[in-house]
C-alpha cells in the first residue's frame, strides 16, 4: 500500500507579518514542490528518508522523538507533529522530496506539512477535502511554530495567485500577473517563529507606532489586489517598495537581503522587497524589463531561484509530474 502527495511552496507579494494580525495578504503558489510518499513496510518502526535533504531517521510518533541515521533533520518536527495527529503509530516508510529550499521564506514547511497530511489522509482512506487539509496543516504549523497565520498552508493547499481577506477568505485572481519576478535568497536560514515573535514583541512594546504600520501594510495589500486586477505594474512596484520600507522598520531585514534588494533596483527592477518572514531567506524583485540582468547581478553575491506562479495546489497520486 502506498500514498503519494505533492504540494507547492509559495511567495508572498504583500502581507508577511501583518497577516498574523488579520490584515489581508497577496501570495502565490510557485512551481517548486514538496513530495511525500507513505508506504507500508516490513519493518516494525517508522522511517523517514529524504534524498533531497540527505537525511534518514527513525521516528517514534508516540513520544514525538526521532533517531537520526544520517544527515541533519531540518523540517522533521512538522512531519512528526502531523504523524502524531493523523497516523495511528503503525510502521510505515516515509519518503520526502523537497525542491523548495528550507528556511528560504518560500513556504517549505507549509508545503511539507500539506503534502504529509494529504498522503496520510489518503493512506487512511480519509476523503480528499482541501478545507480539512488546509485547516489541519495550519494546526501543525501553529503547534510547531507557536504562532502562524493560515496564509502559507492555504496557498499550498489551493494553489494559484490569491488574495486572503481579513476574514480569512481566499480569493483566486482570475488574471495571470503577466510580469517577470526574480527571487533571490541568502544561505541564511529564516526562522519564521523567531521573526514573528520579534515583531510581536515590537508591537507590544510600541503599539502606537507599530499598529498603524501593520494597518498600512494591510492597506498596501488591498491596493496591491486592485493593481493586480488592473495589471497596473507601476502601481504594483510602488506598493512593493512601500511594503519593503515597513518590513525594514519592523526589523526583519538583514544586510544580505538589503544588498539583494538594492542590487535588484540598481539593475532595473522596478520594485524589490523581502518575501516571507525575513531575517534571512528571500527577496522578490519585480522585473518588467530585464529579469536576466537582475538575476545575474544578484548571482554575483547571492543566489537566485527561478520560480513561476503555479495554479496547482496539493495533488494526490503517483503522476503529478511536478516535482
Ligand atoms: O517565511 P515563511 O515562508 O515561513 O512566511 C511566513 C509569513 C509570516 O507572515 C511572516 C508568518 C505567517 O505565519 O504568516
Amino acid at each position: 500500500m502506498e500514498s503519494i502527495a505533492t504540494a507547492p511552496g509559495k511567495t508572498i507579494l504583500f502581507g508577511e507579518h501583518s497577516v498574523v494580525y488579520d490584515e489581508p495578504a497577496v501570495a502565490g503558489a510557485v512551481n517548486k514542490r514538496a513530495m511525500v510518499k507513505v508506504s507500508s513496510t516490513p519493518n516494525d518502526y517508522i522511517t523517514l528518508k529524504s534524498y533531497d535533504l540527505a537525511f534518514e531517521a527513525i521516528l517514534n510518533t508516540r513520544e514525538g522523538t526521532y533517531k537520526l541515521i544520517k544527515g541533519k533533520p531540518g523540517i522533521i518536527r512538522y512531519i512528526l507533529n502531523a504523524l502524531s495527529k493523523f497516523h495511528d503509530h503503525s510502521p510505515i516508510d516515509i519518503e520526502l522530496g523537497l525542491k523548495v529550499p528550507i528556511g528560504s521564506g518560500l513556504g517549505s514547511s507549509a508545503a511539507v506539512t500539506v503534502a504529509t497530511i494529504a498522503a496520510l489522509f489518503d493512506y487512511h482512506n480519509v476523503p480528499f477535502d482541501k478545507e480539512l487539509l488546509a485547516k489541519s496543516a495550519h494546526g501543525v504549523e501553529l503547534d510547531v511554530q507557536g504562532i502562524a497565520s493560515p496564509l502559507d498552508t492555504l496557498v499550498s493547499t489551493y494553489g494559484g495567485l490569491v488574495y486572503l481577506s481579513r476574514e480569512k477568505k481566499i480569493v483566486r485572481f482570475e488574471n495571470n500577473l503577466d510580469v517577470p519576478f526574480v527571487i533571490g535568497y541568502t544561505a541564511k536560514y529564516s526562522n519564521t517563529g523567531k521573526m514573528v515573535r520579534n515583531v510581536r514583541h515590537l508591537k507590544e512594546t510600541y503599539p502606537e507606532i507599530i499598529d498603524p504600520m501593520i494597518e498600512t501594510m494591510g492597506r498596501i495589500a488591498n491596493e496591491g489586489r486592485i493593481a493586480i486586477l488592473k495589471n497596473d505594474v507601476d502601481k504594483l512596484a510602488d506598493l512593493m517598495n512601500f511594503n519593503q520600507g515597513l518590513l525594514d522598520s519592523l526589523g526583519v531585514n538583514t544586510q544580505e537581503l538589503s544588498r539583494m534588494i538594492y542590487i535588484a533596483r540598481k539593475n532595473g527592477a522596478t520594485a524589490s522587497k523581502i518575501t516571507g518572514s525575513g531575517g534571512g531567506g528571500s527577496m522578490i524583485a519585480l522585473c518588467p524589463y530585464n529579469p536576466d540582468r537582475v538575476a545575474n547581478a544578484i548571482n554575483r553575491y547571492d543566489n537566485t531561484i527561478k520560480v513561476k506562479f503555479s495554479k496547482e495546489g496539493v495533488l494526490l497520486g503517483e503522476d503529478t509530474g511536478l516535482i
